[in-house]
């Protein structure tokens, strides 16, 4: 077959093991996480629906290595819990057995444990360790890791790495980027160490150098390892992307995939995770310098989710994969999808956090355009009704658009009207703006996805009882939306008033 995006869909080598194409699943932490530190069946459904929907790899994260020093995050995995190595082998199963790889991103959050703890109380009884004494900005002390500390954590970052490998796991993350504590280590912010961890590079990258040698020495050769660096800290003191290729050149010779990522939690959340005010796929320029220093594969992120532009990304050398986190649960069979030259069907991210902010709220995931997220466990297929009924749908914004093509893939008999010429409702406004120009585009691909599915659209269709008995549906979905509620401002006589959205179409 040929393919629409080729770059995409090539197979890739890393280490004993080859990709079935060069789209990869990056890191989200799950939910459903058990007081042992375990995961949850909530968290196997949450992996197993990206490795169905045909990454190449599936990165359960986020395992904390040394619980001595760390382990205060919420939700975090270990996998030191003794008799529970079980429920890593049936996660590492759900992903290997729709052909993904499964990796395991090994992590340590350093000076920043706790950030994420949704008891905020329970933040001042922990203690945070970093490579050098200090104060964190939310007033937190930072202890350094002291000589024999290093060691135990270079030894468990082994340890854990043995375990995964033998819990079913092809394949690990270890995670240098973002701020955690090898990123720490590798940034003359973070580390003013004056022993051989601090000072010039080649002293920076020694804990890195340690922790990867002791992971290679417990997976053995040919086992991959992925390196997660951030290419640029991208803030005031933190290393430049010079930097960042000489520590990647530095380090290339213990790992087999090099991820680039960017910045850290703490100084720059939207540059890791590009908000919708940056351009997407802002931080692939940090993959391709450092591919220019490295002999191995490199892998972008940040923001990506239009084939097209994975594929130029790819086909022009400043990569050799990429990674999504937000365009996998936005659309979990984005890979598949393009493997099929089905690029058109693929449901974009918003870059709009609603995934972030419901886990700090409610500890669930959630996709504002994806319903299924954190509903994976109760069940992933749209199943077909036993008997196909007429559905009518009045009403063409997003959410009559969701229902219809539901309906739709249930193989019911679906009838869509709407009042004005164009589908989308309020999403249409969205086209003016540029930084909101993805919500428009919402619109548009279930527009194409309706007309894929065979859903009968008829615009510029107002519906009255009338209508709907001439349709005879069995069922009526009522989609119309809502209104604005106006604020009661003093309008002088005969003035022009517009709402935003008016302006805006
Ligand atoms: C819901 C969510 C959870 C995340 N959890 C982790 C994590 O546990 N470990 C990690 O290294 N990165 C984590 N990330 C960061 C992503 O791996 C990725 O680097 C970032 O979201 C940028 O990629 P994207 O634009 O494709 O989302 C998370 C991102 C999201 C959206
Ligand atoms: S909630 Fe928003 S940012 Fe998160 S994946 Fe869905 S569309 Fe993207």
């Amino acid at each position: 077959m040929k393919r629409d995006y080729p770059h995409l869909c090539a197979p890739l080598t890393v280490g004993r093991l080859t990709l079935r194409n060069r789209m990869l699943s990056a890191p989200m932490g799950a939910t459903d996480i058990t007081a042992e530190g375990t995961p949850g069946p909530r968290t196997q459904g949450f992996y197993e629906l990206r490795a169905k929907g045909g990454a190449a790899v599936v990165t359960v994260s986020e395992l904390v290595v040394h619980p001595e020093t760390d382990g205060s995050q919420m939700l975090r995995l270990s996998l030191k819990t003794p008799g529970q190595l079980g429920a890593f082998t049936y996660l590492a199963d759900a992903i290997k057995r729709h052909g993904a790889v499964a990796s395991i991103e090994l992590s340590h959050s350093g000076q920043y444990a706790g950030t994420y703890m949704v008891d905020k109380e329970k933040k001042g009884d922990l203690c945070q360790w970093g490579p050098s004494d200090g104060v964190r900005p939310d007033g937190m002390p930072v202890r350094a890791l002291s000589h024999e500390q290093i060691a135990s954590i270079v030894a468990a970052y082994g340890e854990a790495a043995a375990l995964a490998k033998r819990a079913g796991f092809q394949m690990v993350m270890v995670h240098a980027g973002h701020g955690w504590l090898i990123n720490q280590f590798l940034s003359p912010y973070f580390n003013k160490r004056e022993d051989e961890y601090g000072g010039p590079l080649e002293n920076r990258i020694r804990f890195a150098r340690e922790v990867l040698a002791s992971v290679r020495s417990a997976v053995g050769p040919g086992f991959p390892i992925e390196l997660r660096i951030s290419g640029a800290e991208l803030f005031e003191g933190g290393y430049d992307v010079a930097e960042g290729a000489r520590i990647a050149h530095a380090l290339e010779d213990l790992v087999d995939l090099m991820h680039v990522s960017a910045g850290s939690y703490q100084f720059g959340f939207s540059v890791t995770h590009p908000s919708m005010f940056r351009d997407h796929g802002c931080n692939v320029h940090l993959a391709a310098e450092i591919k220019r220093h490295v002999s191995i594969p490199v892998v972008a992120i940040g923001g990506l989710s239009d084939p097209a532009q994975m594929e130029e990304i790819i086909a022009s050398g400043q990569a050799d994969a990429v990674a999504m986190a937000r365009g996998l649960l936005a659309d979990p069979e984005l890979p598949s999808k393009v493997m099929a030259n089905r690029g058109d069907d693929v449901v974009k991210c918003l870059r709009c956090y609603v995934c972030m902010a419901e886990r700090a709220v409610t500890q669930t995931r959630r996709c504002a355009v994806n319903p299924l997220i954190g509903r994976e466990f109760e069940g992933m297929d749209i199943a077909r009704s036993p008997r196909s009924r007429k559905v009518l749908v009045v009403g063409g914004g997003i959410a009559g658009m969701v229902a219809a093509a539901t309906a739709a893939r249930r193989g019911h008999d679906v009838v869509l009207c709407e009042r004005e010429g164009e589908l989308g409702g309020i999403l249409r406004t969205e086209a003016a703006l540029p930084f909101k120009r993805d919500m428009y585009e919402l619109g548009r691909t279930y527009a194409h996805l309706l007309d894929r599915l065979g859903v009968d659209v008829r615009l510029n269709t107002e519906v009255d009882a009338a209508f709907a008995e001439r349709i005879a549906p069995d069922a009526v979905i009522v989609a119309v939306g809502s209104a604005p509620i106006p604020m009661p401002l003093p309008v002088e006589e005969g003035a022009r008033v517009l709402s935003i959205d008016d302006l805006y179409l």
